[in-house]
């Protein structure tokens, strides 16, 4: 197994702190492929949703795996919106049954946007899953402060999670809502973390990542230091959980030697914090409701 480290959640459970997800490159197509690659590099924490539409793929590498593997595993997935009708309850077996397993680790809400309304009744029904043990860890994706804040209102147990997406280019406008989630022991996990190499390369961030980049190879003499890499220690630095992804063998063996290398010191974050700080790009559009001022019950922002 892969040396991944763990952190531990405001329920006590431990969530490895690099995660491969079948959403991203993934999403609407089969994972099973990379799944079982990522499996076989050693993660153990499988990130997906049931909007990815690839939840049964995920659970064909998962039975491939074989019985044994299964609590070894960390598996998350999380609530899209539901067609009229359908309720939590049967969305969230369906994803069991697709992924071949009797319960997750974690189960997220994906958007406040796919709530509106109905969050109260929805984390109640999430809180029940957790209650009868079918969702271990129970937690929330794309909450702004607003909604977090409606959230805590009537919830009985806290969200152990928020994932957002988190970069140098989503770093400044992310403060508060990290400030939020530490103030109330919600961990922040990161996705599309790669974004200023795989979606806006050329910005300001990538002289500063190179300059780092620089340093770590002639600190560790490892010649093959690369830029992702430097992006997800600084991830580490931010203290939060990762989440990336590929299907490529080579670059799964890249992001899991990153946690080896030496952490980069506060300048180098700092630096990385500053440059981002003169873009502001989000890559998920279909989340942008992150950069609009939190108004309750308000409609979902049309695409
Ligand atoms: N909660 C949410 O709303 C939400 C939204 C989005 C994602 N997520 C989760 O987070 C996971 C990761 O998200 P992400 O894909 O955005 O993460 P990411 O880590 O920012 O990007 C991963 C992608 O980076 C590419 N990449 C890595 N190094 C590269 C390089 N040097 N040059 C060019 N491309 C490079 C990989 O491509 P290759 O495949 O070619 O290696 C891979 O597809 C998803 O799978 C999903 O589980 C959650």
């Amino acid at each position: 197994m892969a040396n991944i480290g763990t952190k531990t959640l405001n329920d006590g459970a431990k969530i490895p702190a690099l995660g491969f997800g079948t959403g991203g490159a993934h999403f609407g197509k089969s994972a099973d492929a990379a799944a079982s690659l990522a499996i076989k590099a050693g993660f153990t924490h499988l990130d997906t949703a049931q909007a990815y539409q690839n939840e049964d793929s995920l659970g064909i590498s998962i039975a491939e795996a074989g019985p044994s593997i299964r609590p070894k595993l960390f598996i998350c997935t999380k609530l899209t919106l539901l067609p009229p009708g359908k309720s939590v309850r049967e969305a969230f077996l369906e994803s069991l049954k697709k992924l071949q397993i009797d319960y997750v680790d974690m189960f997220l809400i994906h958007s406040p946007m796919f709530v509106v309304g109905r969050m109260k009744e929805v984390w109640e029904e999430i809180e029940s899953f957790q209650k009868e043990g079918l969702a271990k860890t129970i937690g929330v994706s794309n909450f702004r402060v607003g909604d977090l804040e409606e959230l805590l209102k009537t919830a009985k147990v806290i969200p152990a999670v928020n994932q957002i997406e988190y970069h140098p280019y989503t770093a400044k406008s992310a403060q508060p809502i990290l400030e939020f989630n530490k103030k109330h022991g919600i961990a922040t996990e990161s996705y599309g973390g790669l974004t200023s190499i795989v979606k806006q390369p050329g910005g300001p961030v990538d002289p500063v990542v190179a300059k780092i980049r620089q340093r770590l190879i002639s600190t560790t003499g490892k010649q093959d230091i690369t830029d992702a890499q430097v992006l997800l220690k600084w991830l580490e630095a931010k203290d939060l959980i990762i989440l990336t992804t590929t299907s490529k063998w080579e670059r799964l063996q890249e992001y899991l030697a990153a946690s080896s290398l030496p952490p980069l010191t506060a300048e180098e974050v700092q630096a990385i914090d500053d440059a981002g700080s003169q873009v502001h790009f989000r890559r998920y559009q279909i989340m942008k409701h992150m950069d609009a001022p939190y108004v309750a019950n308000a409609p979902a922002p049309k695409l």
